[in-house]
């Protein structure tokens, strides 16, 4: 099978297209290099085409492919340019969505849990839909144009994945807006006492990237268009992944609890509701929090 993955230079793609060069598809990679590493493409063979999402006149010139994986976004959801924000996420990703109507082939692409904002958990596709910021309203307004298209008979299978909180290897390039998983171990690993919101008991539903990616490589079969949950189901708090880092590496660092700046911005509370999930792609994720964690510090300490 030859993919195209927008956004393949990035934390969730890169990780995407490993899975897919792992089982023999031919990759090809689409990214604008605005937020990435080259480090996240040394151990893949894919063909990358650098350029941007926003450029109608690229479509015409991308490779013929069998389907298409779109992570490309703006993802720092703290981004104070909106113009910019809708123009990637939601013009962007119409463009990506019709080459795959124009040539008939499947897309599976990112949405987000930012679509539910302070919404009552679990969090169900069909309820809620209430984002807190124009990252989320971005990704909900690009689910609505997506609902759409699944009316039509005649349209290859899309499907949207919300994605919860993701944390792993590859997200190392995203600075602040890389997991609070990694935020915890780099000041952990440096022997500091890790620093988190009081009172560390926000819960979220945290996903590790290989249960990500792996769901994604299998929605590109599914039998049916769809928008889904992609999260664990378990909410965990920020003392649970402090605990989890701890046990990892052997310490028992204390929390330095302070307040939050992001009021009432600041999703809480996040929990997915995976029955979608279960039914319609017949999979959920595999990792529990602790075993997220310790591989993916052990995936670290390997490379120390
Ligand atoms: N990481 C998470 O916890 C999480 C949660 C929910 C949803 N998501 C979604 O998953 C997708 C992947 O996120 P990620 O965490 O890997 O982020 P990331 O920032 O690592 O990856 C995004 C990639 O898109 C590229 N890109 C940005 N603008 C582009 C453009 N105009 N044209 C081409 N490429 C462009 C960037 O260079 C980067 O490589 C995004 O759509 C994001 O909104 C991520």
């Amino acid at each position: 099978m030859k993919v195209l993955v927008t956004g393949g230079a990035g934390f969730i793609g890169s990780n995407v297209a490993k899975i897919l060069e792992g089982r023999g598809d031919k990759v090809f990679i689409l990214d604008n290099f605005s937020h990435s590493s080259y480090k996240n493409l040394l151990d893949l063979k894919a063909d990358v085409i650098c350029g941007d999402i926003t450029d109608q006149s690229l479509y015409n010139k991308l490779p013929s492919v069998d389907a298409v994986v779109h992570e490309a976004a703006i993802t720092d959801t703290t981004l104070l340019d909106d113009t910019m924000m809708m123009n990637v996420n939601y013009n962007g990703s119409k463009n990506v969505l019709n080459f795959c109507l124009n040539n008939n082939i499947p897309l599976v692409y990112a949405s987000s849990a930012g679509v539910y904002g302070e919404s009552k958990p679990p969090m169900r596709e069909e309820e809620g839909l209430t984002p807190h910021n124009t990252y989320g309203y971005s990704k909900f307004l690009f689910d609505c144009h997506v609902k759409t298209i699944f009316k039509d008979p005649s349209s290859p299978r899309i499907v949207g994945l919300r994605y919860f909180n993701v944390y792993g290897p590859r997200e190392y390039h995203k600075g602040l807006a890389a997991s609070m998983t990694y935020q915890l171990y780099l000041q952990m690993i440096s022997g500091k006492s890790p620093r988190v919101f009081k009172h560390g008991e926000q819960k979220r539903d945290f996903i590790y990237v290989k249960d990500v990616a792996r769901i994604t490589v299998e929605a590109l079969v599914s039998s049916e268009s769809a928008i889904l949950n992609v999260g664990t189901g378990t909410p965990r708090s920020f003392n649970d992944i402090i605990a989890a880092i701890n046990q990892a590496l052997k310490t028992d660092l204390k929390p330095d609890y302070f307040d939050n700046p992001y009021g009432d911005k600041y999703q809480n509370f996040t929990q997915a509701d995976t029955s979608l999930l279960s039914k319609i792609l017949k999979t959920q994720a595999k990792f529990s929090l602790e075993e997220g964690i310790s591989d993916y510090i052990n995936f670290h300490l390997e490379k120390k």
